[in-house]
């Protein structure tokens, strides 16, 4: 079965660069069994033509709010009736702050405002206008009112810059928009994930790390988007693809990660500590590279933030879920950590077991909390992550 069969979808495209892509999404939606009509704001005429999405949709591509023919109908009311869900891609900037007051001045916005249907938004803009509290802030406050937002990718941007604000790729999108009928055990949540290790620098060229490969917390990070969350990943130096659909922000050492996920705490519904964050870093950082002198070399270490115990112990704290790897005594260690560090949940493993834990594909874990555990058996990292999500949200909406 196509995954939009009989699905009546409104895409609505606003005044992005990423506008150009729209008749190719469209073109796949139509694959995917839907019915998709297209309105086009003022300033997304400026980058794609009606026409051209007149022919791709095969219906007529509406515009302006005030047209009289169509509206002798009440045009607009029986657009927002007629959608089972409303898809903004891509979602300017201008848009997404728009949106977030209630406007209702123009076509699109009128229908946003008229109709029951679901909104996902898929925001795409230069990397400033991304990280703006304006956009920040606006998001947030549809995303309470149940909006659903997917991406935007990091890659190489129109403006030249590079980071976060590309329009997500045409098959993830798709994906969100089949998510919206088949909403999975995270619809709605906000989840930030933290994988892979740190770096903690001695001098420019020497660093402290670990053997962390972020297999684990990436997995995570996808089986937590294909669940229907809305998903930040704060990761560090790995050598893996991120996961599409989700946010990335790169850091390097402990205190940076520390940091991004202050940031990006507020608003958070669970947050899954998986990196390897180093306890330690050097006291001091040398500016130069360091010369060989004696024959021995001391180096003085002084302890990092505990990031989830932080996040634990804020007023209005997540749902958190730790991890513990450990060499021996699993449950003890694991219990010890979760009552130490306040925490809701923690997914345990071995480090010596064979073909686990650390850099392989596979993993076995048993995760506690409250007074019940359960064991998820040794299989590949993808399959754990996806199981480990469902068992997360059970518990969470449990908490709830
Ligand atoms: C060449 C060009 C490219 C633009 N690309 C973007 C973009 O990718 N994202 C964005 O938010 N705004 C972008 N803008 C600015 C918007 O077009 C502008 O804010 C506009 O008012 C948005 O209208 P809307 O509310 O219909 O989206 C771009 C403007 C120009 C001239």
């Amino acid at each position: 079965m196509n995954k939009l069969a009989f699905k009546n979808c409104l895409l609505i495209v606003t005044g992005s660069i990423a506008a150009y892509k729209t008749p190719d999404i469209v073109r796949r939606m139509r694959d995917e069994g839907a019915e998709v009509r297209v309105v086009l704001t003022s300033a997304a005429s400026e980058f794609v033509t009606p026409l051209v999405l007149q022919a791709v949709s095969g219906n007529e591509v509406r515009q302006d709010l005030f047209d009289q023919k169509a509206e002798a109908g009440m045009g607009h009311i029986e657009l927002a009736r007629w959608a089972d869900a409303i898809v903004i891609a891509p979602a300017s900037a201008d848009y997404i702050a728009k949106l977030s007051k209630g406007a209702a001045d123009d076509l699109s916005t009128a229908i946003c405002r008229a109709s029951e249907a679901p909104i996902l938004i898929a925001p795409a803009m230069n990397l400033q206008m991304w990280e703006n509290s304006f956009t920040k802030e606006a998001l947030d406050s549809l995303m309470k009112k149940g909006v659903c937002v997917c991406g935007p990718d990091s890659g190489s941007q129109a403006c030249g810059e590079v980071g976060l604000g590309r329009l997500v790729e045409a098959e993830v999108l798709l994906e969100s928009i089949a998510n919206l009928f088949n909403a999975g055990s995270m619809a709605q949540i906000r989840v930030m994930v933290t994988a892979g290790p740190t770096r903690e620098y001695i001098d420019p060229v020497r660093y402290l790390t670990n053997q962390s490969s972020g297999k684990m917390g990436y997995a995570l990070a996808r089986a937590a988007c294909e669940a229907g969350a809305n998903v930040i990943l704060i990761s560090g130096p790995t050598n893996l693809e991120p996961p599409k659909g989700v946010g990335v922000e790169y850091i390097s050492s402990a205190s940076e990660m520390e940091s991004s996920v202050v940031n990006n705490i507020r608003d958070i519904d669970i947050f899954i500590a998986c990196a390897a964050v180093s306890d330690y870093r050097p006291e001091i950082e040398s500016s130069q590279k360091i010369k060989k002198s004696a024959s021995t070399f001391s180096l003085k270490l002084i302890p990092n933030k505990d990031i989830l115990s932080g996040v634990a112990g804020l007023t209005n704290a997540p749902f958190t879920v730790g991890f513990a790897a450990e060499t021996e005594k699993l449950e003890r260690y694991a219990k010890d950590k979760m009552t130490k560090k306040g925490i809701d949940m923690i997914a345990a493993n071995l480090v010596d077991n064979d073909g686990t834990g650390f850099n392989s594909d596979d993993n076995e874990l048993t995760v506690f909390w409250r007074d019940k555990s359960r064991i998820l058996e040794k299989q590949s990292k993808e399959k754990l992550a996806r199981k480990l999500v469902t068992l997360i949200s059970k518990v969470y909406r449990e908490s709830l």
